[in-house]
């Protein structure tokens, strides 16, 4: 840990005397801070991701106000501003489209304004990656406080989980197994309290993984949002910055190429989102850390998955929280961790696990008999994904892991919902179903809709998996044998785009192939044939398509990887 201090960047806005510094006090002091505020004390920005357009951070004025307590009774000064914040249930396309957006936001917020450390409030899936890109662009001293999962959802005297139980329900509505009133109802019942998802999606894996980066205090991810323990943790956050500040510690120190190690290790061993494959990616890739996609292999997919939590298993994130989260978990593998990796606390890893308690072993297996063997994500190769795939065998049919079959293609997923249904396509549970035109630049955005829903006449048969193939993403509360961020996209040309209904798919995710079984002058002929799809005119998005990086590079804008720091600007008037 580096204890120089540094010259602390909001001076060059509140410490002078000039026409420039009246301009810079007076109207902040509007707000009711005292002249003595600007006396060079830390100043903490508090990056609110707060929106009614994102309700699973509907709570996040109340703890950004804990974050304040803390942030004053520290020594510091607390400012906190909004930011773009792309909800997971309410913005289209997609709200992967605008990760990228809210990120450049987060960065030009901070590098434009006094702010010397920052706090990180991030909940809702893409609102945790965005928050993280665009701090490591800046680099200052930064500490992330999540909002937390949501209490377990209660239908009918039994835990639903979000996201999950709803992908589940509406196939058991379509295979006449659930009325549509039964499917109605579950729907007060199933998100009834502030905060994420409570499943092991994306928002609880991303939780995680800022835990587990040494992001975050320990114990962040899984206390609930209406758990009063989540305020005080951001109120101990907000005092935690600001001797971040005074001691310089930056995300650098932080976010090194061990901690993205154990936050692979760590993914696997909680069964999380294969979506953090592309959010790691891209935070690692801005802080400027070495991770490609073969990382999640060689480190993580050999390990075995500890929790029982949906969307593998069966409890959800209060339960896992009550047994001992993610300290626990680490706990258990950390003959497998970077014990010395530097956390937000300016302890260790190793400090801040030692002796970690686990208090329900159905919940968090032990290491010697876990809940799943070989569960961490696995990245496929073959000439279907030249540049790589993913599956979440946690998540998969082990009976399906190796299979070949029959394609069945759809062109998009306008044209798979128009045909699922019809009893005139031709398909039963051996095809390998394939989508196109969902990937970064198809979709655009890379939608959530690889998880394709089963046709009818197969779910009619009491079958509920298939082998299903894409370049789109899935939800991280989603399951089933699902081959995702297939790459390159078919938008782009990659070999996703040549396939045709009836060639022969060959999956094997032991030995990590994933082949079209079509000649190479076949290949060749179609791809002679192969237009690219229109492009965007005008806006982000044609900004977006024009810009976008692959899935196996983490989808970010080839111009914002990398960092620029946080040098002050020059004055604005
Ligand atoms: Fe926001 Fe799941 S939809 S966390
Ligand atoms: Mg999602």
């Amino acid at each position: 840990m580096t204890t120089v201090k540094a010259k602390r960047r909001s001076r060059a806005w509140f410490e002078k005397q000039d026409r420039d510094g009246f301009v810079h006090r007076s109207w902040t002091q509007k707000a009711g801070h005292p002249a003595d505020e600007f006396d060079g004390r830390p100043v903490i920005g508090i990056c609110n991701t707060w929106s009614d357009l994102t309700p699973c951070n509907s709570h996040f004025r109340e703890l950004a106000d804990f974050v304040k307590r803390g942030v004053y009774e520290a020594g510091g000064f607390p400012l906190e501003f909004p930011v773009m914040s792309p909800g997971e249930t309410q913005i289209r396309p997609t709200a992967m489209l605008f990760r990228n957006l809210a990120s450049m936001d987060v960065e030009e917020s901070i590098r434009g304004n006094p702010i010397d450390g920052v706090v990180l409030l991030m909940g809702c899936d893409k609102t945790t990656p965005s928050l993280l890109m665009g701090a490591a662009s800046c680099g200052l001293p930064t500490i992330g406080v999540s909002g937390g999962p949501m209490l377990n959802g209660k239908f009918r005297g039994k835990d639903i989980g979000s996201g999950t139980g709803v992908w589940m329900m509406s196939e058991m509505v379509r295979g006449g197994l659930m009325t549509q009133e039964e499917f109605t109802d579950a729907e007060a019942c199933m998100n009834r309290s502030t905060g994420t998802c409570m499943t092991m999606g994306t928002a609880s894996s991303m939780a995680s993984m800022v835990e587990a980066l040494g992001m975050s205090l320990p114990g962040n991810a899984a206390i609930p949002a209406p758990d009063t323990r989540r305020n005080r943790l951001a109120q101990l956050s907000g005092r935690r910055i600001v001797q971040m500040v005074e001691e310089d510690l930056t995300m650098d120190c932080i976010l090194t190429r061990e901690a993205f190690e154990n936050a692979i290790r760590v993914n696997a061993a909680i069964g999380g989102s294969t979506n953090v494959v592309i959010h790691l990616l891209a935070v690692a890739r801005r802080i400027g850390i070495e991770l490609a996609l073969e990382d999640w292999d060689r480190i993580g997919s050999r390990m075995p998955c500890l929790v029982n939590l949906q969307p593998s298993g069966h409890y959800l994130m209060e339960d896992f929280f009550y047994a001992g989260g993610v300290p626990a978990v680490m706990n258990e593998i950390r003959h497998l961790l970077h014990l010395d990796a530097l956390t937000a606390n300016g302890r260790t890893i190793g400090q801040n696990i030692e002796d970690a308690p686990c208090w329900n072993r159905d919940v968090i297996k032990p290491i010697d008999t876990p809940f799943k063997e070989n569960a961490g994500i696995a990245v496929l190769k073959g000439n279907l994904a030249p540049d790589g795939a993913v599956i979440k065998p946690s998540a998969a049919s082990p009976q399906l892991l190796q299979h070949r079959g029959r394609a069945v293609v759809f062109e998009t997923i306008e044209d798979l919902r128009e045909r699922l249904d019809d009893p005139g396509l031709d398909i039963d549970e051996h095809c390998v179903m394939v989508l196109k035109n969902c990937g970064p630049v198809g979709y655009p955005g890379m939608a959530e809709v690889g998880n394709m829903p089963l046709p009818k006449k197969v779910l009619e048969k009491g079958i509920t998996d298939m082998v299903r193939i894409s370049d789109a993403r899935m939800s991280g509360t989603a399951y089933g044998t699902v081959v995702l961020h297939t790459s390159p996209e078919a938008a782009v040309g990659g070999p996703l785009a040549l396939v045709r209904d009836g060639d022969m798919i060959e999956l094997d995710v032991s030995q990590r192939r994933l082949h079209l079984d079509v000649s190479e002058e076949e290949l060749a002929r179609r791809r002679a044939d192969w237009m690219p799809p229109p492009v965007p005119e005008r806006g982000y998005v044609k900004m977006y398509v024009e810009h976008v990086q692959q899935a196996h590079l983490g989808a970010d804008l080839d111009f914002l990887v990398g960092s620029s720091g946080a040098p002050v600007p020059r004055e604005s008037h």
